[in-house]
């Protein structure tokens, strides 16, 4: 039985669950949320909808120990402080390592043992945290980290070169925060590697880089928070590690090197993590790295 929970039904929560049931992936999903009032009305929502779908999920408006048998709980709480002024998802944090710890006493109580997905930002931080405080094996706790940001820069190259996003492979690196950064000498279009490709086509590919970066921004400033591409995101991982696909990701995972959570591409599975993938850089793609590395390290040591 695919089994998963869902804590928090905010923007990103409610449109996760609502991918998850709409597309068939569980055959059970538990809904927490610290509002029980509209917990209980999320659900009655989703059950209405039932008898449109071509398949059956049992709907749980449910509490953690609903969740000792789950195979994937997805973290997607958080007092979203992430403004166009404040400009970084750090300003998040100190409220939602608060609400992490009590949670993970919750969940330990329980004895949870699969697959623990955060979302909740800054991610990179509150993945070491949930690790930390769940005491579950490191490969078994993962953060969406870039894997959004790198299909954020797709979109950005396929808009430039008026091609499908799909062809473009590559990814944005690093934290999920100001300090990503694409690893242009990996990435490639139709099998060519993009810098030639640009300049073949005489196409500037400069700016990209700053407009993937912003692009969370300019959502959050028409709309006040960003919930469909986080979502869809996280529903393509629950999709990979509930049919144990094996598949190559860019995800927050622990990188014993820097002995932090930060996202480099991996093989995803059933247990989570299944082994680490080497990506080649340039001189300047390692610094830029290290950089970025440092700054999830100096953040990650807060909660220590
Ligand atoms: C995003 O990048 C806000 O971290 C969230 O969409």
């Amino acid at each position: 039985m695919r089994k998963i929970g869902i804590i928090g039904m905010g923007h990103v929560g409610s449109t996760l669950s609502h991918i998850v049931i709409d597309r068939g992936m569980v055959d059970e999903i538990v809904l927490l949320d610290i509002n029980q009032k509209h917990l209980k009305a999320e659900a009655l929502d989703f059950w209405d909808a039932q008898s449109f779908l071509p398949h059956h999920t049992k709907i749980i408006a449910g509490d953690y120990k609903d969740l000792a048998d789950a195979n994937l709980i997805v973290s997607t709480f958080g007092n979203v402080n992430l403004t166009v002024e404040s400009g970084d998802r750090f300003a998040e944090l100190q409220f939602n390592v608060k609400q992490i710890r009590s949670m993970a006493e919750q969940l330990k109580k329980v004895h949870f043992d699969g697959v623990f997905l955060t979302i909740t930002n800054p991610v990179d931080v509150i993945t070491a945290v949930y690790q930390r405080e769940l005491a579950l094996p490191k490969n078994q706790v993962i953060g969406t980290g870039t894997f959004l940001d790198s299909s954020r820069l797709k979109k950005e190259i396929g808009e430039r070169f008026k091609i499908d996003p799909r062809s473009v492979s590559g990814f944005v690196i690093g934290e999920h925060g100001n300090s990503q950064f694409p690893a242009w000498s990996s990435i490639r279009i139709f099998d060519n590697p993009i810098s030639s490709f640009a300049k073949e086509n005489s196409v500037n590919i400069d700016d990209l880089e700053e407009k993937t970066k912003e692009d969370a921004f300019r959502v959050i400033d028409g709309k006040g928070y960003t919930n469909i591409a986080i979502a869809t995101a996280a529903a393509t991982l629950i999709e990979m590690i509930l049919s144990d696909s094996h598949s190559e990701v860019i995800v927050s995972h622990y990188n014993k090197k820097f002995g932090i959570y930060i996202s480099l591409p991996a093989i995803i599975g059933r247990k989570g993590i299944v082994k680490d993938i080497y990506l080649p850089l340039d001189q300047k793609e390692s610094t830029k790295l290290k950089t970025s590395a440092e700054s999830i390290i100096k953040k990650t040591k807060l909660f220590e």
